[in-house]
């Protein structure tokens, strides 16, 4: 019997530009469209659920399938109009780049292996370090995202400062630090009293002074303060800790200092805004992710330390039959340095992005969504019977329709409905979040295809719905 995928090479590029002109397609027609659709489980259900096919269909009926019956039924997170949550913008040569990792499917786990997908990653990650301003002893690996990001961070932070003797270790983040360092230390099997959440100041950063008594206040009854986890530019605010000062806290008490730099760090690229990451070159370790504002594809996120062979002491462990892979000695496995051994060529989107567009248009992209959210900021400050919650920070606002004749309750819940109305509506999506106790909407326009004219039709369809309700 002979190979039972085989294709002939006539089909496979026949295939190929059928994919193209449907991704051409949805990328010309994002701007006018809806941003997107949700449906009911029982809906997909019908639609969707078939027995495991034993016989194949042509290859058409199945692309047709997908885009007629699944791509319809998402909300489409690369959308311009899509403010909600943390947005994903991608970029075509991104997109491309990815094909290729696929359709050649280098592995980038040993250097004996993938040398030459290893260096590129290298050489990515030092950009980033080079941006940072970290010093070159820094290094650090692709991973899927943020939150994997953190947790690689946070295992070799572990390792480094409490090795076996996790039990009276602590560690400090702030109540705005988002929820995946949460679970990321529950993985890493340290207890809820060994957590420190210390409330956010009133402009939701982590407080110095209220930091620096609970570490003194837990060395005295005992414990061993270990890391410190700040963040660059939290979820629902955009608002960066004090990094400069905690970093030279942290120095001075020999904590480890980790930054959630997921969101937020990539604005470094920006000649305006960088001031506002100040220190952030002093961290011992860091997560940001490409796949937000490096507007790749999904997924990529990028985990640095400042002692690259950290994670190496964290991570490091050699069964026999990875043995062959030790004689090329001097090279970098990048298996070692993280959890994946199978590692998929996620670099490539980020270097063949950066080499083909040049930093610059990423700072100019970064600008524009910063410039957009402040932007709608001031338009807010004009509409009456809105409050600005949080000012625009790092491209994040957060806002909140509160007209006095209703009481907070229910402006609560006016707030909330309005995110179901916008996405009924269709044209842009917003979201919600809480903040000193009240429901605040959220707007973050990352899309570098995001237009002012976008921000003012958003909100001025926002006023509409909530004057009417
Ligand atoms: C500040 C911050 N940290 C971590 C994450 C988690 O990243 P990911 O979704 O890539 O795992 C996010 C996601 O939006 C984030 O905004």
């Amino acid at each position: 019997m002979g190979n039972p995928f085989e294709i002939t090479p006539e089909r496979m590029r026949e295939m190929g530009y059928q994919v193209i002109d449907a991704l051409v397609d949805y990328w010309q027609n994002l701007p006018e469209s809806k941003i997107g659709a949700r449906a009911t489980r029982d809906e997909l259900e019908s639609l969707l659920r078939d027995p495991p096919p034993e016989q194949g269909e042509p290859f058409e009926a199945v692309l047709s399938q997908f885009l007629q019956e699944v791509l319809t039924r998402v909300i489409h997170v690369d959308h311009p109009r899509y403010f909600a949550f943390v947005p994903a913008p991608n970029n075509y040569v991104g997109v491309m780049a990815d094909t290729l990792a696929a359709g050649t499917n280098i592995f980038a786990g040993t250097w004996m292996v993938g040398a030459g997908a290893t260096q590129v990653e290298l050489i990515v990650i030092d950009w980033l370090r080079q941006w940072l301003g970290m010093p070159e002893t820094a290094g650090g690996l692709f991973v899927s995202g943020g939150s994997i990001a953190n947790l690689v961070a946070l295992t070799a932070a572990r390792h480094a400062t409490l090795g076996e003797e996790l039990s009276l270790g602590t560690v400090y983040l702030s109540d705005q630090t988002h929820s995946c360092v949460a679970r990321a230390l529950r993985v890493l099997g340290f207890l809820p009293e060994q957590i420190v959440t210390m409330e956010s100041d009133n402009q939701f950063k982590l407080s110095l002074s209220a930091l620096k008594e609970r570490v003194a206040q837990d060395r005295e009854s005992g414990w061993t303060p270990a890391i410190v986890i700040a963040s660059a530019g939290t979820t629902n605010t955009g608002a960066v800790d004090p990094l400069d000062e905690l970093a030279d806290f942290c120095a001075e008490q020999g904590l480890w200092l980790h930054i959630d730099g997921a969101y937020g760090a990539a604005a470094i690229l920006s000649e305006k805004y960088k001031f506002l990451l100040k220190g952030i070159e002093k961290v011992h370790s860091l997560a940001i992710d490409p796949h937000k504002w490096f507007f790749q594809p999904m997924a990529a996120g990028c985990v640095i330390v400042r002692d690259f062979d950290k994670l190496k002491e964290a991570f490091h462990i050699l069964p026999p039959y990875l043995q062959d892979k030790e004689r090329w000695g001097g090279s970098v496995d990048l298996c070692d340095y993280g959890i994946e051994l199978s590692r998929g060529f996620r670099a490539l989107k980020l270097w063949m992005s950066i080499k083909t567009f040049g930093a610059q248009a990423f700072r100019d992209a970064v600008d524009g969504s910063i410039g957009l959210a402040e932007y709608a900021e001031q338009i807010l400050r004009g509409m009456p019977d809105w409050e600005i919650v949080s000012p625009a920070t790092l491209g994040i606002l957060a806002y909140r329709y509160a007209p006095p004749h209703l009481s907070a309750e229910e402006q609560d819940r006016l707030n909330r409905s309005l995110v179901e109305k916008m996405i009924e509506d269709g044209y842009a999506m917003i979201s919600s979040t809480v903040l000193k106790g009240r429901v605040a909407l959220r707007l973050c326009p990352l899309s570098p295809r995001a237009t002012k004219t976008d921000i003012e039709e958003t909100l001025r369809r926002l006023s509409a719905f909530a004057t009417s309700a």
